[in-house]
């Protein structure tokens, strides 16, 4: 069992990757191998809206000169996807756009390749915003045909300065909630999924 974890943010181990951080800790006290993937620093393009993926269903995307083709493959491999970002006006940022459009079009061009995978977004924010953010990228997994467990609140957590997110309490017992769910969750649809293969 495996989660793999996309941190939006344009700045690396920042409030979003310690709330990513400790959803990841749970998991893995769970026994649920995990992985975080940056994107800061990383050129990632967004959709050309060409639809080759479409034409090919090759489960790649036509641009190569980045690594979103990889972590398609990433998505595709584990039984669950975490998604975070920081509020960048109201919204995601540019980067987990992209890799949303660009994944999101790929999965859906090849039978939904996401599907029935546990989903889960976190968020940072400082202040507002963070509502508009969190809801736009569980639109991304209800579309791709994924499961969303919840947690105790919605999966934000406030701090603005690096690392002061560490600060907001009731963000961090969520992020531990929303990990202890999630790894429930998916163990019961392998099961689910183990059983049917045995049958
Ligand atoms: C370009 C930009 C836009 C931002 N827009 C908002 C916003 O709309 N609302 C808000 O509360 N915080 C906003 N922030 C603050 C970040 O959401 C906040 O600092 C967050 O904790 C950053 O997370 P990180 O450390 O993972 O990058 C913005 C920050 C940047 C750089």
């Amino acid at each position: 069992m495996k989660v793999v974890a996309f941190n939006g943010s344009a700045r690396k181990d920042g409030n979003t990757a310690i709330l990513i951080r400790r959803v990841l800790k749970t998991l893995e006290k769970e026994g649920i191998e995990t992985e975080l993937v940056q994107l800061a620093g990383k050129q990632i393009h967004g959709c050309n809206a060409c639809r080759t993926c479409y034409e090919t269903k090759n489960e790649r995307c036509i641009i190569e000169d980045d690594e979103v083709n990889e972590y398609a493959q990433k998505m595709k491999a584990a039984d669950g996807i975490i998604l975070g970002s920081p509020t960048y006006f109201s919204m995601m940022t540019s980067e987990m756009k992209a890799l949303i459009d660009r994944t999101g079009y790929v999965s859906r061009a090849n039978n939904h390749m996401f599907k029935r995978k546990v989903g889960a977004a976190v968020v940072a924010v400082r202040r507002a915003g963070g509502m508009p953010t969190f809801d736009a990228i569980n639109h991304f997994f209800l579309i791709s045909q994924m499961i969303v467990p919840g947690s105790s609140y919605w999966n934000i957590g406030i701090g603005n300065k690096k690392g002061e997110v560490e600060k907001d309490e009731e963000g961090l017992k969520t992020m531990e909630i929303l990990g202890k769910n999630m790894a429930w969750l998916i163990k019961k649809t392998k099961k689910k999924q183990r059983k049917k293969k045995a049958a």
